[in-house]
Formats: C-alpha cells, sequence, structure tokens
C-alpha cells in the first residue's frame, strides 16, 4: 500500500465536500484488498441529524458496489485550507468499520499531509470493539 497516494486521493475527495453548516471539509479514501480505492466525503443537512460522515460516505459507496474486504482508509479533514490537526474518525464510523474490517490489520490513517499522518489498527481506535464476531 502507498499510504502518500491514498492521502492523496482524501484530499480529493475532501474537496467535493458538502459541509455549508459546520465549514469543517473531511475527506476519505478506502483502499479495498482488491487494490480499489472508494473516495467519500461529509455530507451535511439543514435538519443536522442526517449529515454522513466522509468515513461512511466511502464504505457505504463501496459495500453499495459489492465490496466487502478493506485495507485501510485516510482521512483528512479541517475548517478551509490545509488541515492543521488530525481529523479521527467518530464513533459511529468506527463502528460501521468494525463490521466490514479485521480490527487488528486494517488500518485507520489520519493525515494533515501527504507525508504526515497517523497510522492505527482499528482495534488501537476501537478497543473492546462489537462486531459480527461478537454474535
Ligand atoms: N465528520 C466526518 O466527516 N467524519 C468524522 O469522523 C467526524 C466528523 C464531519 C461531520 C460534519 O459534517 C463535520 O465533520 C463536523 O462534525
Amino acid at each position: 500500500m502507498k499510504v502518500d497516494e491514498l492521502i492523496e486521493k482524501a484530499f480529493e475527495a475532501r474537496e467535493a465536500s458538502y459541509s455549508p453548516y459546520s465549514k469543517y471539509k473531511v475527506g476519505a479514501a478506502l483502499l479495498t484488498k482488491g487494490g480499489k480505492i472508494y473516495k467519500g466525503c461529509n455530507i451535511e443537512n439543514a435538519s443536522y441529524t442526517p449529515t454522513n460522515c466522509a468515513e461512511r460516505t466511502a464504505f457505504f459507496k463501496a459495500v453499495s458496489e459489492g465490496e466487502r474486504e478493506f485495507e485501510a482508509i485516510a482521512i483528512v479533514g479541517g475548517y478551509d485550507g490545509s488541515p492543521e490537526d488530525y481529523a479521527y474518525p467518530c464513533g459511529v464510523c468506527r463502528q460501521v468499520m468494525m463490521e466490514f474490517c479485521d480490527p487488528k490489520s486494517f488500518h485507520v490513517i489520519t493525515a494533515v499531509s501527504r507525508d504526515k499522518y497517523i497510522d492505527k489498527t482499528l482495534e488501537e481506535m476501537l478497543p473492546y470493539g462489537f462486531g459480527p464476531s461478537s454474535l
């Protein structure tokens, strides 16, 4: 996996962010085990609660195209301009990752630039997670 390329795709995805309310723009790039990349952005709503995070947009695009096996996700987020801080996935997005990814090997990468990033496993991001193997 080329982490810098995945981060670049997350920056591309962020360009499409629809975030007129928070103005906080998030982009995500989800890498499948087959090597495909699905991009997602946050999509807000005047009624607020229907808002969808960038990570879930990427997952739902991929899963709805039949993808089920994932290797990594790169996330970039922040207000206008270049992100200054790392954008970590919210709890709901971590739970969606838990549904489709192996917590010990799936990489969650949050970046501020192509070469400045944090790379954690899903298990580190969501310890003691509840997933399909719990049932
Ligand atoms: N957001 C994401 O896209 N991903 C996250 O994991 C955290 C939050 C979005 C939702 C909303 O549009 C904006 O960031 C502010 O919460």
